[in-house]
């Protein structure tokens, strides 16, 4: 089935499963050591809520829900200065500084699987 051959119900379904989407937690797909991640995590709290939840006066967004797959990839883009390296982008750039922690890849998977425990939608 593609959206050309979606009738009204089907278009409806779809609308629903996207709506629905970011309910459950994102299945962890590639690895890490959640144990070791959530010392890593300690410090990503502060902006980013225990639960991953986000804080808004940070301008840090909910992590919780989120693909590992997406996530790994943001996290090696602010440490490579691929995101969060333009002049001016402050947010960006304190994302970047904040991956410091991290150090190798390894903790950048650990951290990850940490937060694919998160609930979406918890309360912090
Ligand atoms: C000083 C506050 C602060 C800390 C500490 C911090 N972050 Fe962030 N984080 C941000 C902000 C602000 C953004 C949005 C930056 C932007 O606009 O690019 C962000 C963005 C992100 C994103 C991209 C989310 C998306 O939807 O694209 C990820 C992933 C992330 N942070 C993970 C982490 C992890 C893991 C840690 C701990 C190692 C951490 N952050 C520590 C403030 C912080």
């Amino acid at each position: 089935m593609n959206a050309h051959t979606l009738d009204r119900e089907g278009i409806a379904a779809a609308t629903a499963l996207v709506a629905g989407a970011p309910t459950r937690a994102a299945a962890p797909a590639l690895g890490g050591n959640a144990q070791r991640g959530s010392g890593l995590y300690r410090t990503c709290a502060t902006c980013h809520g225990e639960q991953g939840q986000g804080n808004q006066a940070f301008n840090a967004p909910p992590l919780a829900g989120q693909n590992d797959w997406y996530l790994i990839r943001q996290l090696e883009s602010y440490k490579a200065g691929r995101r969060g390296g333009a002049p001016g982008d402050i947010w960006g750039a304190q994302m970047r500084a904040s991956t410091a922690v991290l150090g190798d890849d390894a903790g950048v998977r650990d951290v990850v699987a940490y937060i694919s425990t998160f609930q979406p939608n918890a309360t912090p």
